[in-house]
């Protein structure tokens, strides 16, 4: 098959198995899924990937306590969890990994055995300090900083034995066992070099700084095998030994497109990815360690990694902010902002009121706010009283386009250049900005309408061109309108496209459907229920 559209590979994280999906990783996913509908408007051949990562020793310990006959048992009940929710959300992932699926073993095997023969990975012994929550190691230095911290933020001194996690703040265990080492230590100047020549490989801008200090700082060689557990990738030249999960986990982005398998054609189109979406905790595998195995194995590096803040809530007893999670015991169900806002406005929500590069606090009043101001006073509200007008006075059918339709209006000059506005802030993933650029246009419109007093210019017959222009006018910023929100709220646009008797199939070229006067008119158009009825408290 001819591939002539350009190839744009999205990803997010892969999900741990150990808990359900709560509204922070739905976050992450839905983040994702606004730029791939995007990209997929501008015409690109989008692949969107998410999944789940189903190793390691959490994922075994979990699946006895939880009385299944093996872990695998496990991480299939689990699978529909994510899977329903995903399309509850309209989440419009290509693929979903699983990393126990056979294509991802065979692809994780192989990585290793290229690390092997290219000299990047040797065995040796592993002393040092170990989040089991987290499954991350920490060098000593690591830890003695984070205690300094503390110590200087007025905490109570960590138990020596078990000093906390500079990651999460929860007890680290001593661990020591035979191990494989992935030689990270030689890549600091190599990643140095490749972040200077791709300024825009992490983002945002403080994210960046934030690793670049990291790597200056110097790197360690890395364990990346276990052997004290069976649940994971045995090494294939070493079958006591297992893949350490964040190397099993990270591997999956290429393992998708078949790398490893008997045809690697995807792999070889599509990789690197354009970008690779993270949480700001995981920073470091997606920055550090993920790039330099990738240039350990030879392979091209992603082209952008997009850094989000967290989803955060109070604490109500000790009164700090934190971090939304499942073993927080804190995180909220997405089943109960879709309870009250409905599953479009939940998009609309969380991807353009909440700034993405920061933590960002959850409100309940906020998303009442948001949903009544954008939603059902502007946006709704346009619709409504536009289709409403245009049933009335024009036979149930939108107005024809008419001859002087390009003429300068209010609504018309709102529009010029509106697709590249809102097309340069969703390439920064600024989907606040981008949103705010269709507001304006909506906004104009519901300010046009009260100007040109329609029910006026229906009374008198000598108006009659004049309230078709305008009745036109006011649908066409509909139809843009529908277009540009299509990534946030795909179902409502799909809707209004269905009611102006239009495809309501999202466009593959937005630019082309974004120009003043693709309305031909003349089509049958329906009023029908409110999109976004007012939340009342
Ligand atoms: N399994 C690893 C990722 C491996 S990727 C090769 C993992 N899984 S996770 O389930 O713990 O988290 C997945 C993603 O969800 C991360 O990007 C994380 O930042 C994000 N979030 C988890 N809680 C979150 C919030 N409270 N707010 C926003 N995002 C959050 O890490």
């Amino acid at each position: 098959m001819e591939h002539t559209k350009p190839s744009y590979y999205i990803t997010t994280p892969i999900y741990y198995v150990n808990a359900k999906p709560h509204l922070g990783t739905a976050y992450c996913t839905i983040l994702a899924d606004v730029q791939a509908r995007f990209r997929r408007a501008c015409g690109c051949d989008v692949k969107f990937l998410t999944g789940m990562d189903e190793h390691g020793e959490k994922v075994a310990e979990a699946a006895e306590k939880n009385g299944f006959d093996s872990p695998q048992a496990w991480c299939d009940s689990m699978e529909p969890a994510f899977a329903d929710l995903w399309r509850t959300l309209e989440i419009s992932n290509d693929d979903f990994i699983r990393t126990t699926q056979p294509r991802h073993i065979a692809g994780v095997q192989k990585f290793l055995q290229v690390l092997l023969d290219r000299g990047y990975i040797y065995k040796g012994a592993y002393d040092g300090w170990y989040c089991r929550p987290d499954e991350t190691y920490f060098t000593d230095t690591q830890v003695r900083h984070h205690e300094e911290d503390r110590r200087a933020a007025g905490e109570e001194p960590a138990d020596p034995e078990h000093p906390l996690c500079p990651d999460c703040d929860r007890p680290l265990e001593r661990i020591k066992e035979e191990s494989w080492f992935f030689k990270l230590s030689e890549f600091q100047q190599p990643l140095l070099d490749f972040y200077e020549a791709h300024p825009d490989f992490i983002q945002p801008e403080t994210r960046r700084n934030e690793v670049l200090s990291f790597v200056k700082g110097g790197l360690k060689d890395l364990s990346i095998s276990r052997s004290t557990f069976d649940w994971g990738v045995p090494f294939p030249f070493d079958e006591k030994h297992v893949a350490y999960v964040w190397v099993d986990a990270l591997i999956n982005y290429i393992t998708a497109l078949g790398y490893g398998s008997d045809d690697e054609s995807e792999f070889h189109r599509r990789w690197p990815a354009q970008v690779h979406v993270v949480g700001k905790d995981i920073i470091r595998f997606h920055c550090v360690i993920w790039p330099a195995l990738l240039m350990a194995a030879g392979l091209p590096l992603p082209e952008r990694v997009f850094v989000h803040g967290f989803l955060t809530v109070r604490n109500e007893e000790t009164g700090k902010i934190e971090k939304m999670s499942k073993s927080r015991g804190n995180a909220i169900a997405p089943e109960e902002v879709i309870d009250l806002l409905g599953v479009e406005a939940y998009r609309y929500y969380f991807m353009t009121d909440v700034a993405h590069g920061t933590d960002a606090p959850i409100s309940w009043g906020r998303m009442r706010q948001v949903y009544n101001a954008d939603l059902a006073n502007s946006w709704g509200n346009l619709v409504s009283r536009t289709l409403n007008m245009s049933v009335k006075y024009f036979d149930g059918c939108a107005p024809v386009r008419p001859a002087d339709f390009d003429a300068p209006s209010p609504v018309r000059d709102a529009c010029a250049g509106v697709f590249e506005r809102y097309a340069a802030a969703m390439e920064q993933m600024d989907y606040g900005a981008a949103a705010g650029e269709v507001f304006a246009i909506v906004s104009a419109a519901n300010h046009y309408i009260e100007d040109s007093a329609p029910w006026a210019l229906a009374k008198d017959p000598e108006k009659a061109d004049e309230l078709a222009r305008v009745i036109w006018s006011l649908i066409e910023v509909i139809r843009i309108a529908a277009e540009l929100y299509e990534p946030f709220m795909p179902c409502i646009s799909a809707e209004v496209r269905r009611r102006l008797s239009l495809s309501t199939e999202p466009s593959t070229d937005l630019a082309a459907a974004c120009v003043w006067g693709g309305l031909a008119g003349g089509e049958p158009v329906e009023k029908g229920d409110p999109l976004f009825p007012r939340l009342v408290d």
